[in-house]
């Protein structure tokens, strides 16, 4: 088992990418807190990781409320005794939309949850993880950092954003044995696209051409990046974008 005796805490842990995550390092012998704004998604990732036999609870925060951040990693070292992983992937699509069409609070919600939000995970999780010696942050950004994406401004922005904070956060915990690394994912079959391909009119076959493999990934193929950079397997590994996107932007 790759992450025994582990403790990790996952954001947007009730659905997609995140509930993958949450059940992978559960069974590679992590205690999970498995965190959603979505309460009862949540309760459902951690019944399910409990039934396999794993050790998970579950909480409800909302990452862009500071008091919610601080109490997650809070309650996490309380009920396990420590932090040495940090996941922040809870994000939104937010609303699409051309920049001059898109409305202030739109912009100011995506920014806030996606980016923010990755700030407050960290920002209140580092010093637990600074207590045990180090560990291993891994931010959820997207190839919609990389590249741009018509009618996503925010979304592009906030999650750019996310890979500079990834960079600064390894430069600055380096000597505290911290490793910050993100993840960029192409298209994966989550809820989140789903929604995002019915609201835009986007077909599967769209989906399908942006990988060279003609297909999306799936949330295990990004759930078995995130074990990498969690594990002693990515102990040299850090401040840097792991773009796991069927080669999307290679092209
Ligand atoms: N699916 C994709 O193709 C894709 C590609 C690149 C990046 N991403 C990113 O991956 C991450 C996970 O997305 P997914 O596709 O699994 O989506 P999803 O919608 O299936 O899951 C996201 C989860 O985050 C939770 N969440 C939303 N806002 C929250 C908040 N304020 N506080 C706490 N939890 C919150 C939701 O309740 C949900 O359970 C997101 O950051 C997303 O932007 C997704």
């Amino acid at each position: 088992m790759r992450l025994a005796g582990k403790v990790a805490l996952i954001t947007g842990a009730g659905s997609g990418m995140g509930r993958a995550a949450a059940a992978l390092f559960a069974r590679e012998g992590a205690k999970v807190a498995v965190i959603d704004v979505n309460e009862g998604a949540a309760k459902e990732t951690a019944a399910a990781i409990a039934g396999a036999g794993g050790d998970a609870f579950a909480m409800r925060a909302d990452v862009s409320n500071s008091e919610d951040a601080r109490a997650m990693s809070d309650e996490t070292v309380r009920r396990f005794g420590g932090l040495d992983i940090n996941y922040n992937n809870a994000g939104i699509e937010g609303e699409g939309g051309f920049m001059a069409q898109l409305s202030e609070d739109a912009f100011d919600r995506v920014i806030a949850i996606n980016l923010r939000g990755v700030w407050l995970g960290m920002k209140y999780a580092i010093p637990h993880l600074i207590k045990r010696g180090g560990g291993s942050i891994i931010n959820t950004a997207s190839v919609a950092g990389i590249v741009a994406i018509k009618g996503a401004a925010a979304y592009c922005a906030a999650k750019a954003g996310v890979i500079s904070l990834t960079r600064v956060a390894a430069l600055e915990y380096a000597r505290y044995n911290i490793r910050a690394n993100c993840i960029c994912p192409g298209v994966i079959d989550t809820p989140m696209v789903k929604r995002v391909s019915e609201e835009g009119g986007v077909t599967a076959q769209d989906n399908n051409r942006l990988s060279l493999f003609g297909r999306i990934g799936t949330p295990d193929e990004i759930a078995r990046t995130a074990l990498f950079l969690a594990s002693d397997d990515a102990t040299f590994a850090t401040g840097a974008p792991f773009i796991i996107d069927g080669g999307w932007v290679a092209r």
